[in-house]
């Protein structure tokens, strides 16, 4: 499979940024939506997060050409079933901001006991090329601890408790946090397909 440009469908300048240096050995130019100004936002509406990083990684392939990808994660509270997965980022409400749903999901697990406060953020990553698709998962389990601790990352991480570690996910070094989380593994995923692809 001979690619030499990917569009990534975010305007998240940090993921970008992170993605463009992983793909830059493997002599992949990624391009970003950034490039694109005439692409309109994606509603992202589909029940599972396949379906919304499918569905962004389509509309973005099908606009400018180039092989796309796209991300869609979720966080899973076991005490919730599965809750908020897809819903994540509004949880709280459509305009919620972070602290709101961190505040929500604090009060929703307020009287359950440490050991049955278990989730997981889930990544699907989707990669759309002319007619083929394919999805990456990556998983990251931990616990929901009851107070926020620590200043960095975003949404959850205040209260994200990765499995075997002793810090939160908010007071882990980012390359620490890269490498163990959900999005790192699906984008290593994605990584190790299409190395093997170019070798091809
Ligand atoms: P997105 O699909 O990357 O936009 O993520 C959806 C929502 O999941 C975000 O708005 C955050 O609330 C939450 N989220 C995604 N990734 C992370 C993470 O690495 N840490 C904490 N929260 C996250």
């Amino acid at each position: 499979m001979d690619i030499e440009s990917i569009v990534l469908a975010s305007r998240n300048e940090h993921k970008i940024e992170e993605l463009r240096a992983t793909l830059a050995p493997l002599g992949i130019e990624l391009k970003s939506t950034y490039d694109f100004p005439e692409l309109e936002e994606v509603e992202e509406d589909a029940d599972t997060l396949e379906g919304n990083a499918l569905k962004k990684a389509r509309y973005v392939h099908n606009q400018t050409g180039f092989p796309a990808l796209s991300d869609d994660t979720g966080l899973e509270v076991d005490a919730l079933n599965g809750r908020p997965g897809v819903f994540s980022a509004r949880y709280a409400g459509e305009n919620a901001s972070y602290q709101d749903n961190v505040d929500k999901l604090l009060d929703e697990l307020a009287d359950i006991p440490m050991e049955r406060r278990g989730a997981q953020f889930r990544t699907v990553a989707a990669f759309v090329t002319d007619g083929d698709s394919y999805t990456f998962e990556g998983v990251c389990r931990g616990v929901i601890i009851s107070e926020e601790r620590g200043s960095g990352g975003f949404g959850y991480d205040p209260v994200f408790l990765p499995a075997a570690y002793t810090e939160t996910f908010a007071e882990l070094e980012p390359t620490i946090k890269n490498k163990i989380s959900h999005r790192g593994k699906a984008i290593q995923k994605f990584y190790d397909w299409i190395e093997n692809k170019k070798q091809k």
